[in-house]
């Protein structure tokens, strides 16, 4: 059983808690940080959690616990990370890592030096969906995978301090395209070092500093594509999906609306659907379990498990620090309209990777292009020739 210090009692704060007090879990919430002592009080009494306070030190350093969840805006999660790893505990930090690479980096290096367990709260690569999904990648089933397009959009979060460039670090890039590149990473390999990022983004409604809209490309050393699609413009609640696209295979997700529960009210039944659902009447996609549906459940049977064995989760701070990087040409291509590169201090990836394009031989003379069946039976072969190059074509009766 592990104690567990939680920093925040926002949105991320409540699902987390949720998460690690459902199940019957043996992990418990001890104490809890918050600003403000009336919230603190209420959430500690709502979650059966036996101590709350002002104090974000005196919570990271309580005695009784041993591993510090960080649920806090972007601004304080070098703090609370470092002052976690001084303590000795383990840290479990939500997304994104930091504001920038080397904020991240500031944090991958304090908790390595102090040697504590370190994990990476990106939920969305543990949703059941997605986890079904990266076997049947490692399987081989979609062969080589060379496009993984990962979309997050919803109408733009729920608290001032995100549209606040200086404590998010961003707008709807650091935001939700943390949670994209890390899903194509997943789908494309870890291993697989990222080279260089294409960023269109813009601020097309809201009257912020930062983007409230981007689309980007990170293109990987093996010639693969991550796509990120991100929004806080979009209308109709939250859009979670994700396709990925392989040599020999093809798999299209989605997380969260329209994905088999719909229900129609005229009178609603209460304030709350689904996280960003924009209306509580008419026709609403609820979630059946949401914490399960978002991937918190498993990610935090990861982490605990792997404290518990001494293992290294599928997600630490590591990954943190790759992420921010990529975010962090992403923001500069966006303002130079150019490709950036990935600007990695650490690489701990393969340093070779095969770029060839796949030659499958038809017969002596001839590579095959393409085979297909016609509408009238017969069947096409795009070739090329082996000497020469010529593109031809051959059609079989
Ligand atoms: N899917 C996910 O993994 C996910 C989802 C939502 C948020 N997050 C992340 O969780 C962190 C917190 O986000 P949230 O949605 O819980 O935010 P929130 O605004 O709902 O809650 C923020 C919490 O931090 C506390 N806090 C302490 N100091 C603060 C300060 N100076 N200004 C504002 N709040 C302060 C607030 O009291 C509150 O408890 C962020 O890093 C965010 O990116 C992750």
């Amino acid at each position: 059983m592990h104690k567990v210090t939680m920093l925040g009692t926002g949105l991320i704060g409540l699902f987390y808690t949720m998460s690690l007090h459902g199940n019957r879990s043996r992990d418990h919430v001890e104490v809890v940080y918050s600003r403000s002592d009336e919230r603190g009080s209420k959430f500690a009494q709502d979650w059966g959690i036996p101590r709350y306070t002002t104090d974000m030190k005196a919570a990271i350093e309580d005695p009784d616990t041993d591993t510090v969840v960080v649920g806090l805006p972007n601004n304080l999660h070098e703090e609370a990370c470092i002052l976690a790893a001084q303590a000795g505990k383990n840290v479990l930090c939500t997304k994104p890592l930091a504001r920038t690479a080397a904020e991240a980096k500031r944090i991958l290096d304090a908790v390595e030096k102090a040697g504590v367990f370190h994990g990476y709260l990106e939920d969305l690569v543990y949703t059941p969906k997605t986890l079904k999904a990266l076997g049947s990648v490692r399987n081989g089933a979609l062969g080589k995978v060379l496009w993984a397009r990962s979309r997050e959009t919803h109408p733009g979060p729920h608290s001032s301090w995100f549209w606040d460039k200086e404590m998010s670090g961003g707008g709807a890039i650091i935001d939700l395209g943390c949670h994209c590149v890390e899903i194509a990473r997943n789908f494309i390999g870890k291993d697989i070092r990222p080279v260089e990022v294409m960023c269109w983004a813009d601020t097309q409604v809201h009257p912020i500093d930062a983007e409230d809209h981007a689309v980007g490309l990170v293109k990987y050393a093996n010639g693969a594509i991550g796509q990120f699609e991100v929004s806080w413009t979009f209308r109709g609640g939250m859009d979670l999906r994700d396709e990925v696209s392989g040599t020999e295979g093809t798999i299209w997700l989605n997380h969260w609306l329209r994905t088999g529960f719909e229900m129609f009210t005229a009178v609603g039944e209460g304030d709350y659907v689904a996280e960003k659902a924009e209306g509580t009447t008419g026709w609403l996609f609820p979630v059946g379990d949401e914490v399960g549906g978002l991937g918190y459940t498993a990610m935090f049977n990861d982490m605990f498990d792997s404290i518990d064995t001494k293992g290294t989760p599928r997600e630490d701070f590591y990954d943190g620090y790759v992420v921010n990087a990529i975010l962090d040409a992403a923001f500069k291509s966006a303002e130079t309209k150019r490709w950036e590169p990935v600007m990695l201090e650490v690489w701990r990836g393969k340093d070779e990777v095969e770029t060839d394009t796949f030659m499958t031989d038809y017969d002596a003379e001839h590579f095959l292009i393409k085979e297909e069946k016609m509408a009238d039976g017969r069947t096409k072969l795009i070739l090329k020739e082996k000497s020469g190059g010529k593109v031809v074509q051959k059609v079989v009766e």
